[in-house]
């Protein structure tokens, strides 16, 4: 039964789901990073928000950990590229709390232009004063989303709504999807320029970390008013503090910081300021739905080998994990083969698939024969960091897709270049089955069984005889002989499926027989 950590407070649903999906659930939550290290080694999975830091160290203990589930959208709190060199899923949940984050964003926009919070702890201390908080309609004015993805395109719905007009700047906001959801979009310059009020909604990137700064501020309107429910860091926070001082800026509402939990903020005290301690996603509603959705997409993963949401590998849907495992399989032999072929620093790699095969998402299919190949060559590979793993060593992987009309219903081929050689091997299914059907220029159809003895020789008579005497002398029991030659029949290979192992003394023995070329024990 896989076991999985739930290291930060998730709603209680989560629990139940890992229960009821045969997942044992262990809940630990306020670790220190050392007492996480000393028992994440224990786990298959580990459930997180935003508490749980999930760095090199931890991953380096982790020797189960397959997958890392974010109960919320963010990962800054997990190193992606750690994880997949260490072969683990990063899996978030991009949607189950973006309308509440959106109407946290839509509240805190409301309660700047009515300076609500300073209001209420005013009248609270019985002050009653009525001149002071004189505020600003928001109908008739501009909302600049810089960021309009999920969470910013639930915003300008909102804003449309209050009868605003909402610009945007985005440059991945494509011109059709901004005509569908009504909102212009604009370069940042103008929209600074333009915009009465700024929401941003922007994941934290080398692109936009301290995207608002004191030049960007400069070129805001004068007056403008800031809110951030993204991530702390796309404003610069002593940049706004001066501009707030300055009047350029009117006030600035702040769910999020550049170091949290912010005890202290350069920006804390100012009564322009509203803040609140990253309550974008708290509700009820969204932690019930984050929490449910992350606890079944690491069971289904865990269990059944799903892949949803994740942010290092391609998704593997359900119906596609079931209908993807023999092409798995055989991906996998096929990769593992030709590693087990290969003899030089590999340079090339490329996988190609033919006929109904090509219906499928091949993504993960080739990085299962990626893992396949790259196991028997070095540790610690998995289909997680098989890719990766490749580009590290500069490997050139290509992936092809014929739309030719194959000869056998499914065919996959991979095809190696390394140091001193180049190797081939195509194979199909039958039924569910794996089969190979060519080796280089050789055909032959093959099974792959856990061992199998490969030979290749001139093709000349009396090697069948001279293998099978050696083998039967040696009590080992051939339970598959297959052999191919090429057009030319000059060339042969012997495939040939073994009981037991074949040791050193009589794969020499088999090698020292005529004509014969190579000869190597495979293992599956
Ligand atoms: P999303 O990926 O759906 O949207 C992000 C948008 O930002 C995309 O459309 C993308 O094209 C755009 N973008 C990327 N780089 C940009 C750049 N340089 N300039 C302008 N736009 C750029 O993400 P989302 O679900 O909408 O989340 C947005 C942010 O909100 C994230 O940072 C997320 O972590 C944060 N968030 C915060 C809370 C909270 O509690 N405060 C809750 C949920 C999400
Ligand atoms: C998120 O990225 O989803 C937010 O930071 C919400 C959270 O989990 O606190």
């Amino acid at each position: 039964m896989p076991k999985v950590l739930i290291s930060d407070k998730l709603s209680p649903a989560a629990v139940e789901i890992f229960k009821q999906k045969g997942v044992e659930v262990d809940l630990k939550t306020g670790l220190s990073e050392d007492e996480l290290i000393k028992i994440i080694g224990e786990y298959d999975g580990l459930a997180i928000r935003s508490a749980t830091k999930v760095t090199p160290a931890v991953l380096a203990a982790a020797h189960k950990l397959k997958v890392v589930g974010r109960a919320g959208i963010g990962v800054d709190n997990v190193d992606v590229k750690a994880a997949t060199s260490h072969g683990v899923v990063v899996m978030n949940t991009p949607f189950g709390n973006s309308v509440t984050t959106a109407e946290h964003a839509i509240t805190m926009m409301m309660a700047l232009a009515r300076d609500i919070p300073a209001a209420s702890a005013s009248t609270h201390a019985g002050k009653w004063e009525k001149n002071k908080f004189m505020g600003v309609e928001i109908a008739g004015k501009t909302l600049g989303l810089i960021g309009c993805g999920n969470i910013g395109s639930i915003v300008a719905d909102r804003a449309q709504g209050l009868k605003m007009k909402v610009v945007s700047y985005d440059p991945f906001l494509s011109a059709e999807r901004a005509a569908a959801i009504n909102v212009e979009k604009v370069e940042l310059d103008e929209l600074l320029k333009r915009a009465d009020f700024i929401s941003l909604h922007t994941p934290m990137t080398d692109s936009t970390r301290n995207l608002l700064d004191k030049k960007n501020l400069a070129k805001c309107k004068k007056g403008v008013r800031i809110i951030n429910c993204a991530r702390g860091g796309l404003i610069v926070e002593a940049d706004l503090k001066a501009a707030i001082e300055s009047g350029q800026v009117a006030g600035a509402a702040l769910d999020v910081f550049e170091e949290e939990p912010a005890k202290t903020n350069p920006l804390f005290g100012m009564e322009q300021i509203i803040a609140t301690p990253h309550l974008g996603a708290s509700t009820n509603e969204a932690q019930e739905n984050v929490a449910i959705q992350v606890a079944e997409q690491m069971a289904e993963y865990l269990t059944v080998g799903t892949i949803t949401n994740a942010l290092n590998m391609p998704s593997v849907s359900a119906e596609d994990a079931s209908r993807l495992k023999p092409y798995l399989d055989l991906a996998s032999r096929l990769g593992s083969f030709a590693g087990q072929m290969t003899t030089g620093g590999l340079t090339k790699v490329t996988i190609e698939y033919e006929g109904k095969v090509t219906d499928l998402n091949t993504k993960p299919l080739s990085a299962a024969a990626l893992n396949g190949l790259l196991a028997p060559l070095m540790e610690g590979v998995n289909m997680v960091n098989a890719p990766v793993v490749a580009k590290d060593r500069n490997i050139d992987v290509s992936e092809v897709r014929h739309d030719r009309t194959a000869h056998y219903k499914t065919l996959m081929r991979i095809t190696v270049v390394f140091d001193g050689g180049t190797f081939s091997i195509s194979g199909t299914l039958f039924g569910d089955r794996p089969r190979i059907v060519a080796l280089g220029d050789v055909m032959l159809e093959a099974s792959l069984g856990n061992r199998m003895l490969f030979i290749s020789n001139e093709d000349k008579p009396g090697l069948i005889g001279s293998v099978g005497q050696l083998l039967g002398e040696a009590k080992i029991n051939i339970a598959n002989f297959n052999l191919g030659r090429n057009k030319e029949a000059t060339h042969a290979v012997a495939l040939i499926e073994v009981d037991d192992s074949v040791d050193a003394k009589l794969l020499e023995k088999i090698t020292n027989l005529p004509n014969v070329k190579d000869v190597r024990l495979l293992q599956f």
